[in-house]
């Protein structure tokens, strides 16, 4: 079996029923990933499990250190990342509870370092991205949430924003004319950065929401929180049917 990391994201610091066999604190060339991490068995399984936003969630999303992340996974032979992220539904029929592996993305942030090869460099790399997410692991996704009678959507355009605040109406008009059924703030670097590595990366996204004028007023926090903690369940789930797949 290849070596698979999990990247818990919002409701997911954890990994609940991961049996540990070491914690490891890397340092990278790029700095601390967001924070040790945990090796243990999952399901019978070998797996890595690193919280993007920090072991107690500190970390907002503009500010994880992602190259540090994605390198200190590889950095501990990990070849498979699966992703987890908390979104929000922009297509009426996502809604929140929904559980997407999104096979597009559309990247608007700013700001975030988004490569390793800047300074240097032998020679100007542009990594082929055509496909962001890798398509065997998508598939390993998807056939563990059938596998676990989770409903899933196949496929999906995951608009990538800087955050930390949500969007306003118009922001999510622009990004539904643009083609992106959810939006989340953690989706890109990472991807990218997982390709430049030559990591197979995929993620499992969350909906918690109704994105910013989907739903009936203002979006409660009260609410993602209540979604958050329900659908953890299902991705946790997912994670235990699909990962003797990968
Ligand atoms: N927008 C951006 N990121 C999110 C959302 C959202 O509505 N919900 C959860 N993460």
């Amino acid at each position: 079996m290849s070596s698979v990391a999990i990247i818990g994201g919002t409701g997911l610091t954890s990994l609940q029923g991961l049996q540990i066999i070491n914690r490891e604190i890397i340092q990278t060339p790029y700095g601390e990933p967001s924070g040790i991490l945990v090796r243990g068995n999952y399901c019978g399984h070998e797996v890595m499990f690193l919280p993007r936003h920090g072991p107690g969630h500190t970390i907002p999303p503009h500010m994880v250190n992602y190259r540090a992340n994605i390198w200190a996974l590889k950095e501990v032979g990990v070849t498979n990342v699966v992703a987890v992220n908390a979104v929000g539904g922009i297509r009426p029929d996502i809604e929140p509870g929904v559980l997407v592996i999104p096979n597009q993305i559309i990247d608007y942030t700013w700001g975030r370092t988004n490569t390793y090869f800047e300074d240097r460099v032998n020679q100007v790399v542009h990594v082929d991205f055509t496909e962001p997410y890798c398509a065997s692991l998508r598939r390993n996704l998807v056939d563990g949430a059938e596998q676990a009678g989770l409903a899933v959507v196949d496929g999906g355009t995951y608009g990538a924003t800087q955050g930390p605040r949500l969007e306003t109406t118009a922001e999510i008009d622009r990004l539904e004319r643009d083609g992106c059924d959810i939006v989340g703030m953690t989706g890109m670097p990472e991807a990218v950065l997982a390709r430049e590595l030559e990591l197979c990366y995929a993620s499992v996204s969350l909906v918690v929401n109704r994105a910013a004028g989907r739903g009936n007023g203002e979006i409660s926090m009260t609410e993602i929180e209540q979604y958050l903690h329900s659908g953890i369940t299902d991705v946790r789930k997912l994670l235990e049917h699909a990962i003797p797949l990968i």
